[in-house]
């Protein structure tokens, strides 16, 4: 719900209140944004003086707006947008250069309006669906230019976005150095701020940075969103924790640089700027013409960081995720990669595929390897037809074998990329993305081509159709690896080189949008050298993207934690792979690799036709758990019950819409000895309703005790022997059982205390044997 009250704006969801008045100077004063409170008396009377500062005098040797505002320091103002030149000298939302060569700008109120439908963006892809909008228009008198602030409020999920547009009402050209999407100025600074920084095999470590006096930036300049920095950041108070207290989520939908600031500035008042990063952009605004920054996302939970995630995973699973997927159940893949790198054939895929098929595997995808000369990563992106040495009969071939299998067929592409070495490029080398003339750094022996290029866009778009359409593709795993350096659009002028990253980002949305039109059953994956452009922007075309090319179990909890902050499960793609595993050469157990898969949407990604049929088995019974609550794993309320970074041991759950069902898991990095301790903690239940705990029975392998097991045996087994093995095979101990009927407060306050942890002082069937790596899931289900 919006309001407007004299010069007061109020945005309200369904838990939260955002706040701002006009001042009579024409500068729009940030009052509050948090917990929902009344602002209105019973007659409708605006009772919001307490909030306002009262700006009596200015603070020494700083400066006063304008004559007739002698009291008006704007760098001591909380501000919903701020500009150069003026006396604020705090990161600005927009900074330009006009034609008089002067950077200085002063936008003051001209309107607003209040809308009841969302308006999109242009060029860049954003929110959907109902929700209520205030629009704000600013002019800067003296160079004729406007600027408009969209807010829009969606209630139910306690969120509110915003973004800008800059219009050129003059008759000059307008440099924009930067027009940012979301500024949030606060009278505290004592928050903590939490970013996502990892690196490629180890996305979204969680950072967590104590504000203090100066500017902390997040950002990208790698031309994609990046593991690096994350553009999802929390903003808490020292003792929010997952369940309670103040949380703050904001993220933005683009896919490009990016940069967050938060500024504690002189007056100890914070200042928190999302948008497109300044660094390297420069953006020629012509006269008549107007130039919009992407939609940031603001969310406001009172119950702590899960709550914060649940709005955030509401947001987008309503409102970012679209299409024929957005709401349905994904199928569980399996991926040729880390089975066969790029040494694939025909024979060889089908021979994987029909071995998963027995598995109860729905989708079978073709990863790299499959088209051109491509037998490494140094050619053929862009040469997107098929390898005959490999597929004799092409991709119809092997889709229609995978099809009669009863299987999806989907392909691996990398569009966004040329080779030196291909086709392509001897016939278009002025489609790459690189300075003519000057050497450039590589990258994957690859370049990425020019999406700011409209020819390259279209061709694109027919190259592509044209494969989709004959290869009677169901899936696309679109990648990108590498970043961009020697940044330069060879189709835009030498004064535009400035905009080449943005327009890369809008021609790629462009191309995204066609195929999305054109193709809205196909599911599409994306994908940047795992979880390199995991962001909004890419959730508004792609329902999923593979979170990390690191599938090891122990690294996966850390990465999908990390993750699960701010986007849903299912937009999480998380396969199980084999061991060693390739990228930690780390051994962790099956049945850990799944549990922590499930929670996401499962792949498997390992050589099938390899493996023995005692793990096929176990793959099988997986598959058919994963089916059997494949709804709540991707589309559940999520809950971390437990922090991997806090005690070494993980704990999520995901709980059904109506509350009947859930399913909690725990894992545990390293055995801390002499330590029996666990106490399963839940989440998110009805507390009046009795509920059935228990874990599925279980057998457990006797290897995993090594020669201890000689303390009963009454022959002597060596560690490893072929005897060793040949016992394994017949005798499986029973694994410990829990199964227990409580109601959900008592579940919720007092957890449930599981059977103890083995730790060397003895053993009977209460043990729960969970060494290094080890999980557990436990369901529950409502009684009657
Ligand atoms: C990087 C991806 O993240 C991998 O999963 C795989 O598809 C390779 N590219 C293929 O080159």
């Amino acid at each position: 719900m919006i309001k407007q009250v004299d010069n007061t704006y109020i945005l309200e969801t369904n838990n939260s209140s955002y706040v701002f008045r006009v001042l009579e100077s024409g500068h729009p004063e940030h009052l509050y944004y948090g917990k929902k409170m009344r602002l209105l008396d019973s007659k409708g009377q605006l009772l919001s003086d307490n909030l306002c500062e009262k700006h009596a005098f200015i603070p020494g040797n700083n400066n006063a707006y304008d004559k007739e505002h002698m009291t008006y320091t704007l760098n001591d103002m909380r501000l919903e947008f701020s500009s150069n030149g003026k006396g604020d000298n705090r990161q600005p939302f927009v900074e330009l250069i006009h034609g008089d060569g002067s950077r200085t700008s002063d936008f003051v109120f001209e309107k607003s309006e209040i809308v009841s439908e969302k308006r999109l963006l242009k060029d860049l892809p954003s929110s959907y669906g109902e929700c209520q909008g205030l629009i704000v228009t600013f002019v800067d008198k003296s160079y004729n230019l406007e600027l408009e602030l969209s807010y829009y409020v969606f209630e139910e999920c306690d969120v509110i976005t915003r973004s800008a547009r800059l219009i050129n009402n003059s008759d000059d050209k307008v440099r924009v150095l930067r027009l940012m999407s979301m500024q949030l100025d606060g009278y505290d600074s004592d928050y903590i701020l939490t970013t996502f920084n990892g690196a490629w095999a180890r996305e979204m470590e969680i950072c967590k940075h104590q504000l203090t006096r100066g500017t902390l930036i997040n950002e990208s300049f790698a031309g994609v969103s990046s593991s690096t920095a994350n553009p999802f950041i929390m903003l808490g108070k020292k003792d929010t924790n997952e369940d309670m207290g103040p949380a703050y989520g904001f993220n933005l939908v683009y896919s490009g640089n990016h940069a967050e600031y938060a500024e504690v500035n002189e007056f100890g008042k914070i200042r928190l700027l999302s948008g497109i990063n300044p660094r390297g952009f420069e953006y020629s605004l012509e006269s008549g013409c107007s130039f919009e920054a992407p939609e940031a996302v603001m969310t406001y939970s009172y119950n702590g960081y899960n709550g914060m995630s649940q709005n955030m995973h509401q947001f987008v699973k309503k409102h970012i995720l679209r299409g024929y997927w957005a709401d349905k159940e994904r199928p569980v893949l399996l991926n040729s990669w880390e089975a066969a790198y790029f040494n694939i054939s025909e024979s060889k895929l089908f021979k994987m595929a029909r071995a998963g098929k027995e598995a109860g595997i729905e989708l079978f995808v073709m990863d790299d390897g499959w088209f051109g000369e491509r037998n490494d990563d140094t050619s053929s992106l862009g040469d997107w037809y098929p390898n005959k040495k490999k597929l004799p009969s092409g991709v119809k071939g092997i889709s229609d074998k995978i099809h009669d299998l009863g299987m999806k067929f989907g392909i691996w592409l990398e569009p966004e990329m040329i080779s030196s070495n291909s086709e392509l490029y001897k016939k278009h080398p002025d489609w790459a993305m690189q300075i003519p003339g000057k050497p450039h750094s590589e990258g994957r022996n690859q370049m990425i081509i020019d999406m700011a290029n409209r020819e390259v866009q279209d061709y694109l778009i027919e190259t592509l159709s044209n494969l989709l359409r004959e290869g009677n593709v169901d899936y696309v795993k679109w990648d990108m690896n590498r970043t961009m350096t020697d940044v330069y659009s060879p189709s835009l002028p030498a004064e535009r080189q400035g905009e080449a990253a943005y327009k890369y980002v809008t021609g790629l949305y462009r191309v995204l949008d066609h195929l999305m039109k054109a193709f809205p059953e196909i599911l599409f994956e994306g994908c940047a050298s795992g979880g390199n452009r995991f962001d909004l922007g890419t959730l508004c075309f792609f329902p999923q993207i593979w979170a990390s090319d690191d599938t090891d179990a122990l690294e996966r909890v850390k990465i999908q934690t990390g993750y699960s902050y701010g986007y849903p499960l299912c937009t999480m793609g998380a396969h199980v792979s084999g061991v060693p595993n390739h990228q930690t050469l780390r051994i962790t157990p099956l049945s850990t690799r799944f549990n922590v898969a499930a929670y996401g949407s499962l792949g498997y990604e390992c050589n099938f036709s390899d493996l023995d049929s005692g793990t096929l088995d176990e793959i099988k019974e997986q598959i058919l758990l994963y089916k059997t609550y494949r709804q709540l794993f991707q589309y559940g309320s999520f809950y971390r019950t437990d922090s991997i970074y806090d005690n070494g041991e993980a704990g999520w759950m995901v709980v059904s819409e109506d509350r009947t069902k859930a399913v909690a898991m725990t894992f545990q990095s390293l055995v801390r000895p002499n330590d029996q301790r666990g106490r399963l903690k839940l989440r998110g239940l009805d507390k009046d309703a009795l509920y059935h705990l228990y874990n599925l029975p279980f057998k457990l392998d006797i290897r995993i005790f090594g020669d201890l097991v000689n303390a009963v045996s009454p022959v002597h087994i060596k560690n490893g022997s072929f005897a060793h093995n040949m016992l394994a095979k017949f005798v499986k101990m029973d694994g410990e059982k829990e199964d227990y009927k409580a109601y959900g407060d008592s579940l919720m306050e007092g957890g449930v205390m599981l059977s103890p942890k083995f730790s060397a002082t003895g053993f009977n069937d209460k043990t729960r044997v969970y060494p290094d790596f080890s999980s557990r899931m436990y369901f529950l289900e409502k009684v009657d």
